[in-house]
């Protein structure tokens, strides 16, 4: 079941994602139809793995973003190929989940255990690849170069994005602009091509094919730096998926960047986590404190706030209608989102 479905119970407060269930629900139901069908094989061992993924469900932020997306600029978006494309994106995204658990050694993914730790990394690698080419195989039945271009440019950027911050793993010299650089290429991309997908099967003018592609860019940006944060002040209960696994892994979050800024000596501090690969001589509690003590969560919330408001300007070129006030949603339900 789709995680807007179970959002109903779980973020029941979260009016903006129930809102957003509420009106796109038998979309989301075809998309995960969809999923069912494309990653389905002849092969028992991606049947097996195939089962599992989709049972895992997730959020399936970026079908609803292309779903709304497309209506917004007037398009059906429950048409076949509004559907599939929605899949596609679904698709991608997971074959990039898969892929970076193994980067990033993470054992539990959705409140399960990842792809890697069930049936390790040789495997979890091909399942990867697989998903990739098969979201490509679904992408080439609109038979649009104009997509394709999209996707391959996007799939390029997001393998960049994960290459760029493999290479500045461990590296606290890490600057602000190399932070959002690599947010940019490794979620915010996947975002706005959705958003753009959804405007050019929709129909939609030039002015508001940019006006949705920025809104997703602006979004994806807003989205990973509050994921970022919540690596920093939740529980992997929460989540469900490891938490303070960013620092541990040798990654340097926004936040993290502040905090070396405002406070240089913790340089020792940070690394001793990288190197122990654990909070053992500086915890998860100390370090709270320290980002406390600057107020840096909240200094980034307001940036991320300054995304989201730009985000909610481009989409002042769409008509009014119930779902551009839906894309709206959206900005309140991934500022608010608790996983
Ligand atoms: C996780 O994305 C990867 C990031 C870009 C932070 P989501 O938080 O959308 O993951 P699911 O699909 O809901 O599991
Ligand atoms: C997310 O990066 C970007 C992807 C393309 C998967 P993270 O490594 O922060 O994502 P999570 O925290 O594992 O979901
Ligand atoms: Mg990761
Ligand atoms: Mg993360």
């Amino acid at each position: 079941m789709h995680r807007f479905a179970t959002a109903k119970k779980e973020l029941l407060p979260q009016a903006s994602a129930r809102r957003i269930f509420d009106l796109i629900k038998d979309e989301l139901s075809l998309v995960e139809a969809e999923f069912e069908r494309q990653a389905s094989s002849n092969f028992q061992v991606i049947n097996c793995l195939g089962d599992y993924l989709r049972a895992s469900g997730g959020k399936r932020v970026r079908p609803a973003l292309l779903i709304l997306s497309n209506y917004a600029s007037g398009g059906d978006g429950a048409s076949e190929n509004s559907i599939r494309l929605a899949t596609v994106m679904e698709m991608l995204h997971t074959a990039t989940l898969v892929h970076d658990d193994i980067i990033d050694n993470a054992d539990v993914r959705r409140n399960r255990k990842s792809i890697n730790a069930r049936f390790g990394n040789q495997t979890a690698v091909l399942m990867g690849d697989w998903l990739y080419m098969s979201a490509f195989q679904t992408a080439l039945r609109e038979r649009s170069l104009e997509i394709l271009d999209i996707l391959t440019r996007l799939t390029r950027k997001m393998t960049e994005g994960e290459l760029i911050q493999m290479t500045m793993i461990g590296n606290l010299g890490i600057t602000e602009d190399d932070y959002f650089d690599i947010l940019r290429r490794k979620t915010a991309y996947l975002f706005s091509a959705c958003c753009e997908i959804g405007a050019t099967l929709g129909g939609a003018d030039q002015p508001q094919q940019t006006a949705l592609r920025d809104y997703g860019m602006e979004l994806g940006v807003a989205f990973q730096l509050l994921d970022d944060i919540l690596d920093l002040t939740s529980e992997a209960e929460q989540l469900g998926k490891a938490a303070g696994t960013d620092l541990i892994e040798g990654k340097l979050t926004l936040p993290l960047i502040f905090l070396l800024k405002r406070e240089p000596a913790l340089k020792s501090q940070l690394e001793s986590v990288m190197l122990d690969g654990a909070y053992t001589s500086f915890t998860r509690k100390e370090l709270r404190e320290r980002l406390d003590a600057h107020d840096i969560l909240d200094e980034i919330r307001s940036r991320t706030q300054e995304f989201i408001a730009r985000a909610r300007k481009s989409l002042d070129v769409l008509p009014e209608s119930e779902y551009r006030s839906c894309l709206e949603d959206t900005l309140d339900f991934v500022t608010t989102r608790n996983n």
